[in-house]
């Protein structure tokens, strides 16, 4: 059992377990009588109080599958959580390192899972501000010379107390230039992230095959980053209920028979071209209200209740292209989650 699940645990099987003598008062002292160090730290308060459980349930809750990913952020919290308490008893202790990769297909989750985690360090007092800046290549690295470090430094400065999210980071970094623009964008990045890494936590996303690249020809970004998350493709089962998750936070539903049909449309859709894991369900969904909604309108279906409102039907996802295609490119190929509605 993990760390935090048993601080779970023990705070569902309320006080008094028996690893610590029970307290009548608050362990951790808060009031400011600064010449006294507190002698007990109780980790179980303070993951409550902070906030950081209403996190981490948020989490699984909000988010399908990702086990090993919601294992490393528990464990990143629990790492936090006792660095603290080891702080307020006078022990040594020392900033981690906190920026990480993030590795892994389109639509994997790594700008949300990137989202939550900003939300979490800034609960854990780790960040100021708790605010994620999502920037790519072209935000950083100007055109002409003498434009990348101002605009690098000002997206630093925007990010400062936040998380600073830079999505395809190998992009950074082209060898074919001699002198690319990029690489001075880097060394600006490495400087701060060694400097100011109490201020600021940097995650590098992208694919992880160029990701590997990208840090055999930088190994100062390899050496500042602690932590590398792999998020994996989503099973088929896992986003059928992505889906049925995001239909039910928008108040729709799917009768019984649109399930199977939305079952193999996620089969048929991963063989096809630019398939994005949840990226393509949550554009799957948008087009199957759009038809909804067709339907609704130009069917002779009398008054509306809430039940058909919400309702999405087999043929609002049977029309789609994608049961039309064949796998792989041909001739024909039309991108699957074009939007076939405005063709009429
Ligand atoms: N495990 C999940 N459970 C529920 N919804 C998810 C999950 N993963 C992703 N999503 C949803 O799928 C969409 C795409 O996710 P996100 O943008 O985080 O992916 P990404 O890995 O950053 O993709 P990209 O590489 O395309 O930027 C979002 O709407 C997100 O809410
Ligand atoms: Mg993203």
């Amino acid at each position: 059992m993990s760390y935090l699940d048993q601080l779970n645990k023990q705070s569902k099987e309320g006080r008094g377990s028996d690893s610590e003598p029970a307290t009548e008062k608050p362990a951790v002292v808060e009031t400011a009588d600064e010449a006294d160090t507190p002698t007990t730290v109780d980790l179980k308060r303070e993951y409550e109080k902070a906030g950081v459980r209403d996190v981490l349930e948020e989490l699984d809750r909000e988010l399908i599958g990702l086990a090993p990913v919601k294992k490393r952020i528990r464990e990143t919290a629990a790492l936090l959580l006792v660095e603290r308490a080891r702080r307020r008893l006078g022990l040594a202790h020392e900033t981690p390192t906190l920026h990480m990769s993030f590795t892994g297909n389109p639509g994997t989750g790594k700008t949300t899972v990137a989202l939550k985690m900003a939300n979490l360090l800034h609960r854990l007092g780790y960040i100021r501000k708790g605010h994620l800046v999502s920037v790519t290549r072209d935000d950083l690295v100007g055109q002409y010379i003498g434009h990348t470090a101002p605009k690098t430094k000002e997206i630093l400065k925007k990010a400062m107390g936040g998380v600073l999210f830079i999505d395809e980071a190998y992009y950074l970094y082209r060898p074919e230039n001699e002198r690319d623009y990029g690489q001075e964008a880097i060394e600006i990045l490495l400087q701060v992230m060694e400097n100011q890494r109490d201020d600021l936590v940097v995650i590098l996303a992208g694919y992880a095959d160029r990701m590997d690249r990208f840090f055999e020809s930088n190994p100062g970004f390899r050496s500042r980053i602690a932590h590398h998350i792999d998020f994996p493709d989503y099973s088929d089962n896992e986003l059928l209920h992505i889906a049925i998750g995001m239909l039910e936070r928008q108040n729709y539903h799917l009768t019984e028979e649109a399930k199977a049909t939305l079952a193999s449309y996620i089969e048929h859709r991963r063989q096809q071209p630019h398939f994005a894991n949840a990226r393509s369900i949550r554009n799957a969904l948008d087009r199957a209200r759009l038809r909804q909604a067709n339907r609704l309108f130009e069917g002779d279906t009398g008054p509306l209740d809430a039940e058909k409102l919400s309702e999405i039907a087999a043929e609002d996802i049977a029309a789609s292209r994608v049961f039309r295609q064949k796998p792989g490119l041909n001739a024909e190929y039309v991108h699957p989650e074009r939007d076939e509605e405005t063709e009429r």
